[in-house]
């Protein structure tokens, strides 16, 4: 396969990712997709960084191996522990992450902007870069989230255990005069429809995966590697999940009753 015609590499701690895979094949319908939920070894968010980074690098350099012309971190706490080092070893395009915060701080009226994501972000200095872009224009409450990753990784997408553990990381944050909540992880707008109902109608809620999808579409023209084909391109899904099966379901039922999904060993 030439750097030209393979697919985009996309990759997450687990399904969180597929929120900006969707957005990726919206924005680029030609390329193929090739996307890795590293479920095997999720959550992310509260592991040391060196650990993210080391299966970031690993995910990274498969995905390379595997012929992607561009890789894709979707997932918030590897981009904010590893996005460098992966450029520094990849001599492909990295996309990464970034929360939603400078459009929420455009979008806000009360001037009070909540983020929430896991805590491997919300401590990076990544993190504590953007918004202090930000803090003249309005206030950042942050909140970190443990358990929500767990629960969408076990498909638990509208249980009461879900919408209870929402509740106490979303309501605080409405009390305090946030009006824009900005969700800082791929695994929550999986949850949008759940924060929603919490937050009402007025609220706005926004992530970064459409900019993201964005910024992929400017780095392959700029780079020369946007896939001239008119026809639809293909997906293909691997995780490290083990047992596979609970979430080869929730992959297929959040992306494609019929994708093809493949397993790849949890210790690879
Ligand atoms: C995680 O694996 O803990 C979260 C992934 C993310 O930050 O997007």
């Amino acid at each position: 396969m030439t750097a030209r015609l393979g697919p985009i590499g996309v990759f997450d701690s687990g399904v969180g990712g597929l929120t900006v895979l969707r957005e990726i094949r919206r924005e680029l319908p030609a390329e193929d997709l090739l996307y890795i939920a590293d479920s095997g070894h999720a959550p992310y968010g509260d592991k040391p960084a060196h650990q993210v980074e080391a299966r970031a690098i690993a995910i990274g350099e498969r995905l390379r191996n595997e012929g992607a012309k561009a890789v894709v971190v979707a997932c918030n706490t590897a981009t904010a522990i590893a996005a460098q080092s992966l450029r520094a070893r990849l001599d492909i395009p990295v996309i990464a992450m970034e929360p939603a915060i400078k459009p929420a701080a455009e979008q806000t009226r009360s001037g009070v902007v909540g983020v929430l994501a896991t805590s491997g972000t919300l401590v990076s200095d990544r993190f504590l870069q953007l918004v202090g872009r930000f803090r003249e224009r309005v206030e950042v409450l942050v909140r970190p989230c443990p358990g929500l990753v767990e629960q969408v990784e076990a498909g638990q997408l509208d249980s009461d255990a879900t919408r209870a553990l929402l509740a106490d990381y979303v309501l605080p944050l409405l009390a305090r005069g946030a009006d824009t909540l900005v969700l800082g992880c791929t695994h929550y707008p999986h949850l949008a429809p759940l924060i929603r109902e919490l937050a009402g109608p007025d609220v706005i809620i926004t992530d970064s995966g459409a900019a993201v999808a964005r910024q992929v579409r400017r780095r392959l023209t700029e780079t020369g590697l946007l896939n001239p084909r008119q026809d639809p391109g293909a997906e293909r899904i691997w995780t490290s999940a083990a047992p596979a099966a609970q979430t080869v379901q929730l992959i297929r039922q959040l992306w494609h009753a019929s994708v093809r999904v493949d397993c790849f060993p949890h210790n690879s």
